[in-house]
């Protein structure tokens, strides 16, 4: 007890002090914005606060910074920019996008200072050079799949659900590192997901028009789809964008070959829109040389997958109510992602496993959800679940008036079922595991890029 409360006395002293240690270790020295704070931002901001991405200004040059320098300290230092959800003393992900205290103070202090600009001899587009216009990733796409013609979502301010086929036509089959998808007019895009799958019996990859929308058009728009959907050919990989999802990546040998010929089908769930906005949606495909000896593997635990959610997800109104799924572990698995999924009112999340020997393994905890922020969450390191483990689902549904997302004011009852094709206005709770089979020492080596 004594050695507890001793024990958390010096978590509280360097908790209070270390900020100001730093600080008195910086008071020394001259900040100015080139090179470190310039280093900073651009490590850590212009990922997306630059032309084409999805921020809504630059943050690129001495004058982008200097003039929002007092709302910029203010979000860094509530921790709502950089975003980053999950909570990074319960597991630690690639690429987590999070400043140091360090990091902050130095910021800090350059503007108390007066935000002296220093010697910089580089040009705009010369700080741009590091970074690939219109992609995530640190490298020029290998294949580019787009729309052939822009979907018009029209101004009618409803929910529609398109499905849209995207035939391809490869001189080789090739290994996929990575994939990402990218659109114009990102807001209206509730989730997409896209689903490739081979021709290897002939099929007609062209056929049919580009689009087919739920409710209204005709069956016969959706023909197009049969080939690939009924059952002829082996889905070969299925993932998806959702607000604030960067790329997949597949590390080493793992990934999947895309054939040489085939179709993506995307199928878009776009939010409603009150003005006619074109949407032109595109994958980005990353090829590696390495052959693919590890198939990736995907499985979909809670709404529109296996297990189910107790209680049934109904959310009353007025209420805070938690709901679990688990789901059980067949064969010995390594995880490399785990992608969450809630709507409006998600509060928290949180998903682990307990082993057949009842270790509890961590997967991932968001204690504050936020529906514009959602990712497919990479590990450092695989992380091996043995057959028979089970893994726990958690979460947390917030439907009061407290809630500034709630769409209904005053607030109604939700429901949440395994419907494919749900509103936004419903509830969900998902969560994806992205795995390979297990292969002793997956657990010990770091398999970030
Ligand atoms: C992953 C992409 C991403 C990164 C990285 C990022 N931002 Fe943002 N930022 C956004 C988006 C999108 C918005 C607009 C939506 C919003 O406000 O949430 C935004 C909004 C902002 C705003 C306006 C907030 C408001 O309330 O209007 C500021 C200021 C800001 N960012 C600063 C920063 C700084 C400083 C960094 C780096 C330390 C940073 N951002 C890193 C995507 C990003």
């Amino acid at each position: 007890m004594l050695y507890q409360r001793f024990l958390s006395m010096i978590k509280n002293f360097l908790l209070l002090t270390l900020p100001n240690i730093i600080f008195l270790n910086l008071k020394a020295q001259q900040i100015t914005f080139y090179p470190r704070v310039a280093k900073i931002i651009h490590e850590h901001c212009t990922t997306c606060h630059r032309p084409g991405e999805s921020a809504p200004f630059n943050l690129i040059s001495y004058q982008d910074v200097a003039k929002r320098a007092h709302f910029i300290l203010q979000v860094i230092s509530t921790g709502y920019m950089p975003p980053w959800k999950p909570d990074t003393t319960y597991t630690r992900f690639c690429g987590e996008r999070t400043l140091s205290t360090f990091e902050i103070q130095l910021i800090k202090k350059w503007i108390s200072d007066g935000m002296p600009e220093g010697n910089s001899h580089l040009q705009e587009d010369t700080m741009l050079d590091r970074f690939i216009p219109n992609t995530l990733y640190n490298r020029k796409p290998d294949l580019i799949l787009s729309m052939k013609k822009p979907y018009l979502i029209r101004g009618d301010n409803t929910e529609r659900f398109v499905f849209i086929k995207l035939p391809f036509e490869l001189d080789t089959p090739e290994n996929v590192e990575a994939v990402e998808f990218v659109a114009n007019h990102l807001r209206y895009i509730h989730h997409v997901n896209y689903a490739i799958y081979p021709a290897t019996h002939g099929e007609d990859i062209y056929q049919g028009g580009q689009s087919a929308t739920l409710g209204e058009d005709s069956s016969l728009a959706f023909q197009q789809f049969d080939p690939f959907v009924k059952g002829n050919e082996p889905m070969i990989h299925y993932g998806g964008w959702i607000p604030g999802t960067s790329y997949e990546y597949f590390p080493e040998n793992i990934g999947f070959v895309l054939p040489k010929k085939g179709v993506v089908i995307l199928s878009f769930h776009f939010a409603p829109s009150p003005i006619d906005t074109p949407v032109i949606g595109s994958l980005h495909f990353f090829f590696k040389k390495s052959p693919i000896q590890r198939e990736i593997q995907t499985i979909s635990i809670g709404s529109g997958g296996i297990g189910n959610i107790m209680p049934p997800l109904v959310i009353l109104p007025n209420q805070i109510d938690s709901f679990e799924v688990t789901a059980q572990t067949t064969e010995n698995i390594s995880l490399l992602a785990v992608w969450p999924h809630m709507h409006l009112l998600g509060k928290s999340f949180l998903a682990y496993a307990i082993t057949p020997l009842q270790d509890t393994i961590p997967l991932i905890k968001i204690p504050h959800w936020d529906f514009n922020w959602q990712d497919i969450y990479r590990f450092r390191k695989m992380i091996h679940l043995p057959a028979g483990s089970i893994v726990y689902v958690k979460g947390v549904y917030d439907n009061t008036s407290d809630n500034p997302r709630n769409p209904f004011q005053p607030p109604r009852i939700i429901f949440g079922d395994n419907n494919e094709l749900m509103k936004t206005t419903d509830e969900m709770l998902t969560l994806i595991l992205l795995y390979v089979k297990y292969k002793s020492g997956d657990e010990n080596h770091v398999v970030c890029k």
